[in-house]
């Protein structure tokens, strides 16, 4: 049994995440602005917002690990990077291991490149957010030896949008998309859950980056 705190764990990666944990019998808590609708039994929900360093404090502290999902998206646009380096500091400090879910873009769309955002094919729309969280990554393998980090980059096709099914069966990479026969990139949020709490169950990805999709 560890000890896992989810930056986010009310939103729609963060949701799916803390119910996988919470079933496998882990003690879990989820730090967020607001309270869910429908709390999921087992889970312990601590509200505050990332921008107050005091909540950073509380997040590294009495945990095995820490997993954000917390997006740069609206306010935090501008300052989440800041933000996920604090609390990398802090998680570093304590000792604790540290999660990123960040997004496709900054995959590799074959070997040796170009990353998926830097191709015509990627979104506009989503193209600030994925630089952001690929700069994030970057930071997290400048960090000293002494952090345990993981990075999980969902398949490109993963979103509140699609939420799929579960399966339990997937494919786990690491710098490179991985697309089906047909050329998707697919990803449902309950399976990116289970990859996700087998990481802190079975640690395969120390300080590196994977990606999970069919
Ligand atoms: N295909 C892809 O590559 C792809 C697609 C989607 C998402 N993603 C990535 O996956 C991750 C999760 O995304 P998501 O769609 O699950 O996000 P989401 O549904 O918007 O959930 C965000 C979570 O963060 C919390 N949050 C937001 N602002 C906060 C603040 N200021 N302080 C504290 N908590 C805050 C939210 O709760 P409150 O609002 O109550 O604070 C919520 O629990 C992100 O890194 C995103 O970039 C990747």
């Amino acid at each position: 049994m560890a000890r896992i705190t989810v930056l986010g764990g009310t939103g729609y990666a963060g949701t799916h995440l803390v119910r996988e944990a919470a079933a496998r019998g882990h003690e879990v808590r989820s730090f967020s602005r607001h309270t869910p609708a429908e709390p999921v039994p087992g889970v312990s929900y601590e509200t505050g917002d990332v921008t107050d360093p005091a909540l950073l404090d509380s997040v590294a502290a009495d945990t095995d690990v820490v997993v954000t999902t917390v997006p740069p998206r609206g306010e935090l646009e501008p300052v989440l990077a800041g933000i996920l380096g604090d609390l990398a500091a802090r998680a570093d400090a304590a000792g604790v291991r540290l999660g990123v879910v960040g997004g496709a873009g900054s995959l590799l769309v074959a070997p040796g490149g170009p990353k998926l955002l830097e191709t015509d094919a990627f979104p506009a729309p989503f193209l600030a957010e994925a630089q952001i969280m690929d700069g994030v990554l970057e930071e997290l393998r400048s960090r000293p030896e002494s952090l345990d980090w993981f990075y999980v980059s969902p398949a490109a096709g993963f979103g509140a949008y699609a939420p799929g099914e579960r399966t339990g069966r997937f494919r786990v990479g690491d710098d490179v998309l991985l697309t089906d026969d047909e050329g998707g990139s697919h990803l449902s949020g309950e399976d990116l859950a289970i990859a996700i709490v087998d990481e802190v169950e079975q640690p395969a990805h120390r300080r590196s980056r994977f990606t999970v999709a069919y």
